[in-house]
This record gives C-alpha cells, structure tokens and sequence, in this order.
C-alpha cells in the first residue's frame, strides 16, 4: 500500500522524538513500528552511512568479495546488505534486535541468514573466529548497541593482521579517543582517518584486511 511520503521536517520530528527514548526495549519497539516506513524515511534524509561504511569496507579488501563470510550487525532492513552486493559480497548474515526491522530485512532477500538478538543483553548466537568481517552501521550509539557490545564483535570475526576501524559521525566532530573499555586497550582500534575534523581521506592502499569491524553513523537516523 502507498504511503504518504513523509516531510524532512516530519522525519526529524519522528527521529528527534525517538532520541528521548533510554530504554532499551522501548527503543526496539519504536523500530518495530517505524520498519515499514524506514527506508522512505532515511531516503528523505539522504541517509549516506550504508553507503559510506561499505564503502571503506570494500576499498580496503582485496581478496574475492564473494568469498568472504560477512554478519552486519543491527542489519536493520537491509540497506547495508544492498550496498555489500553492490560491491560483490553476497555471503552475508545479518542480526538485529527488532523483529520488525529483520522482518522487512527478510522481505529484502539479501541475507543468507538472519537473527533475532539484542546486544548489551545477550551474546550473538554464533561461533567464535566466524566472520571475515562484521559491519555495525549507525547503531551504535547511546541507547541502542552499547560499546560493551564491541568484544561480542571482536570474538565473532576471525583474527587478522589489521585491527578493526571504528568511525563515527561524533569523531568529525571531536578529537579521536580510541576505544579503551572491554576488549579494547591500547592499538585494539583504529581511526580510519585522522584529525577527525572531515570525513576519511581517499585510501591509498591497505594490507588485505582478514579481519575488520566497521561502523560508520555518518547521518545516522537514530
Ligand atoms: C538506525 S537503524 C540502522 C539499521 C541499518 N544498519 C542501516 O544503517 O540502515 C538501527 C538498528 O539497530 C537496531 N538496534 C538498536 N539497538 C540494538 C541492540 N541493542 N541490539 C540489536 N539491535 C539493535 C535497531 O533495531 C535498528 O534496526
């Protein structure tokens, strides 16, 4: 069925009134409910981070995308997959805690698999060492998947010579701090970017990443 095409006014008033939302279940609830309009509405606020994370994924990987076993986390309704077989990955798991994201994200077709988990509650319910790279874009954030969770990503991806990256839309906007709780420490993270004052320089070249988290909330919607 059509729906009205929301105003960018009304899309910031939706999303803005989601940020007064601190529990988590209430917050998975509102997603629930705001599935079947999401892509309509990021569209109207030219929602880039998918494209942006996948991006800097892909120019850093060198060995066949279609072999390469990805989970994205907080998959939502599939937007990030979209971008991943644009770029040649088609072995891609996805997870979210909100049944109603992962319902339109089934819709999509683009997920060999799919879960339902909510993380800062439960561990992810797949083996450790699993992933070629898992993907995390705007999720994380205050409210939705605590930085706690990080550790939950690490042990799911199979270790490699680079450490993962982690970039936020809060990093262009403040000084780089690397991530130092639970699993992390000293040289655990990297800034794909320095200064943290625009967004990445082009890559030059990188070594093959066999192991890389991603997450980018440039524009994040919530
Ligand atoms: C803004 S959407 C992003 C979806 C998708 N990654 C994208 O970029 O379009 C945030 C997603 O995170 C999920 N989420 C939030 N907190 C979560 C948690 N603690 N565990 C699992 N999923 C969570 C929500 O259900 C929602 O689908």
């Amino acid at each position: 069925m059509a729906t009205h095409r929301r105003s960018l006014e009304e899309v910031c008033d939706l999303i803005g009134g989601s940020h007064s939302i601190r529990d988590l279940s209430q917050k998975l609830q509102f997603y629930d409910q705001w599935a079947p309009r999401y892509d309509q509405d990021v569209d109207v606020l030219e929602y880039r981070a998918p494209r942006l994370a996948v991006g800097h994924l892909a120019a850093a990987w060198s060995s066949p995308p279609e072999e390469a076993l990805i989970l994205d986390v907080a998959c939502g309704t599939g937007l990030v997959a979209a971008e991943l077989r644009r770029h040649g990955f088609c072995q891609i798991h996805g997870m979210d805690g909100s049944a109603g994201m992962l319902e339109r994200a089934r819709q999509q077709g683009l997920y060999r698999w799919l879960g339902l988990c909510t993380l800062g509650q439960e561990s992810l319910p797949v083996p450790s060492d699993q992933y070629d790279a898992v993907t995390i874009v705007g999720a994380l954030s205050e409210g939705q998947v605590p930085c706690s969770a990080l550790p939950e990503l690490l042990r799911v991806t199979k270790p490699g010579p680079t450490p993962p990256t982690c970039a936020t839309r809060r990093i262009w906007k403040k000084p780089w701090r690397p991530w130092s709780g639970p699993g992390g420490g000293s040289g655990c993270w990297s800034s794909p970017w320095s200064g943290g004052k625009g967004p990445p320089p082009p890559r030059k070249s990188s070594p093959a990443p066999q192991a890389r988290a991603e997450e980018a909330t440039a524009s994040s919607p919530a």
